[in-house]
Formats: C-alpha cells, structure tokens, sequence
C-alpha cells in the first residue's frame, strides 16, 4: 500500500509534474520573446524608415505615423495585403530600379544606404503597415 501510494505522488510524480510545469513555462517564454523581437524589429525599422538620414522614406511616401511626408511616391498603406511576400518587399527597397529601370526610389540595398539587417527591419515595420 505505502509503496503504491508513494510510485504515484512521491517526490519522482511531484519532479516529473515539476518538469512539465517548467517545460511550459519556457515554452511560454519562448512564445512571448519571439514576438517581442518581432515587435521590437518592426519599431527598430519604422525609426530607419523615418530618420532623415537612414531611410527617409518620408521625404516620398506618406507612411502612418510619419510628419512632413511628400507624395512623390505612393501613400504607403495596406502593404501586407498589397505585397504578402516579404521578398518582394526586401526586393523592393533592396533595388527598385530592378522593377522599374525609370524609378527615382533610391536603392537602399545596392547602394549601401541601408545594411541587410536595416533593410530587414524596414520591411518588417511595413508588413504592420
Ligand atoms: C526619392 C523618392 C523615394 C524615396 C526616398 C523612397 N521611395 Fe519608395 N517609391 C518611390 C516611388 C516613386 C515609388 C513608385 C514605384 C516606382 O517608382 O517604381 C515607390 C514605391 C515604393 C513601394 C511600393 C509601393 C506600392 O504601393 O506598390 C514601397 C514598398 C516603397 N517604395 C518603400 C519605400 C521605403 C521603405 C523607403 C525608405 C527606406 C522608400 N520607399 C523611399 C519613391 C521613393
């Protein structure tokens, strides 16, 4: 009887509950810091696009959020449903002159205006656009 008791809630039962509870813990963690990061890209990439001598997506495009924006470009909205692919985007302002041989979008990627990792955030803040 003891040692049936003691197989089902001894200490071996309470480590095992324990180890679930920790497992899901971090599983939870893991969730919630992956889309922190992604919030914080997204925020890191709406400062590159907005900052005068990074992006300067403004001084074009009218983007949510943005002041003193120009029109020479499109309004930049509804890019997530516009462009779903986020290839397209990173394409986009890798090197536009690549869709658009005539464009006056500087290409931020080719001419190392912007790195990769910066091009990246961007696109991610355009994706919440
Ligand atoms: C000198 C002006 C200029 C600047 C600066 C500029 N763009 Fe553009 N952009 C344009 C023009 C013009 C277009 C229209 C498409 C074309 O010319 O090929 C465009 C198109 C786009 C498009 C496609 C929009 C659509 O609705 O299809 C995106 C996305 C975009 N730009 C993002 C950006 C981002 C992000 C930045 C800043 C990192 C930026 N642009 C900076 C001029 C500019």
């Amino acid at each position: 009887m003891t040692i049936a008791r003691s197989h089902t809630d001894g200490p071996m039962a309470r480590r095992t509950a324990a180890g679930i509870f920790a497992a899901l813990a971090l599983l939870g963690s893991l969730g919630l810091s992956t889309a922190a990061r992604a919030q914080s890209a997204a925020s890191e990439g709406e400062k590159i696009a907005f900052d005068r001598s990074k992006g300067n997506c403004l001084t074009c495009h009218e983007i949510k959020g943005g002041t003193l924006a120009g029109s020479i470009g499109p309004a930049l909205t509804d890019i997530k449903s516009k462009y779903p692919d986020r290839n397209e985007l990173i394409a986009i302002v890798t090197d536009e002159t690549k869709r658009n041989p005539q464009t006056v979008m500087p290409p931020f990627g080719r001419n190392h205006i912007l790195t990769d990792k910066e091009i990246s955030a961007v696109v991610d803040f355009l994706q919440t656009l």
